[in-house]
């Protein structure tokens, strides 16, 4: 049984007419967009804000009409992919590296869904690198910034050159033993000049939906 898929079309009974809708990325909501598209060929009229480019392309390829951020001031519902959700409802994001344009999204969402396979509920955040998008210049001393959070940061490598986002920036991923005080290393973070983002979503998942290997869904 695939659990991201039943995961990912799950999350769409939550989509009604007329909505604005944040489009996340990623294989889990893949399956939401796919589902989207499937419902849209029979008439449903919604619109979408894509998180990043690979989301824009699929969602042009299966019809998704599209709006972009600026042009709006609130979304509807976000339905998203993550890395780890925790059992309070923490994320870590970024794992396809594109949790600025994520974050920034779900920041403007009514409601915003999480669509993940149990392998990702956790008790604590913390096994999954945190990935920190940065800027390219000087991105060394940033990184030394960061380590002295308590982590190992460690560039994002993608065919022997550095991973770049959508956003021109690079990612160093952070190895912690295990995050503590989610909000504070949060706030840490992005106060390191050099940091643009990183990937801890505190206090901003509504409901979690979680695919189960043997056919169930589970909606926190
Ligand atoms: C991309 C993300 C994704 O939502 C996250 O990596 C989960 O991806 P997948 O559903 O492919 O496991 O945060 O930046």
């Amino acid at each position: 049984m695939n659990a991201k898929k039943l995961a990912g079309e799950k999350a769409i009974e939550y989509v009604k007419d007329g909505m604005h809708l944040g489009l996340g990325t990623g294989s889990t909501v893949y399956w939401s967009l796919v589902k989207l598209g499937e419902l849209i060929r029979k008439g449903l009229d919604i619109k979408g804000v894509p998180t990043s480019k690979n989301t824009e392309k699929l969602s042009m390829e299966l019809g998704i009409p599209l709006v972009s951020l600026s042009s709006i001031n609130e979304l509807d519902l976000t339905i998203d992919g993550a890395d780890e959700a925790s059992t309070n409802f923490e994320l870590i994001k970024g794992g396809g590296g594109a949790l600025l344009r994520e974050k920034m999204v779900a920041s403007i969402s009514k409601r915003f869904i999480i669509v993940i396979d149990e392998t990702k509920y956790v008790t604590s955040l913390g096994q999954f690198p945190l990935p920190v998008e940065i800027v390219q210049f000087g991105w060394e001393v940033t990184c030394n910034q960061i380590s002295k959070l308590g982590c190992k940061p460690k560039l994002r490598m993608e065919n022997n050159a550095p991973f770049i986002t959508d956003n021109k920036n690079y990612i160093v991923d952070c190895y912690f033993e295990k995050i503590q005080d989610t909000k504070e290393v949060n706030n840490t973070l992005n106060m390191i000049p050099g940091v643009v983002e990183n990937g801890l979503f505190v206090k901003m998942a509504d409901v979690i939906v979680i695919g189960g290997s043997n056919g169930n869904v589970n909606t926190l």
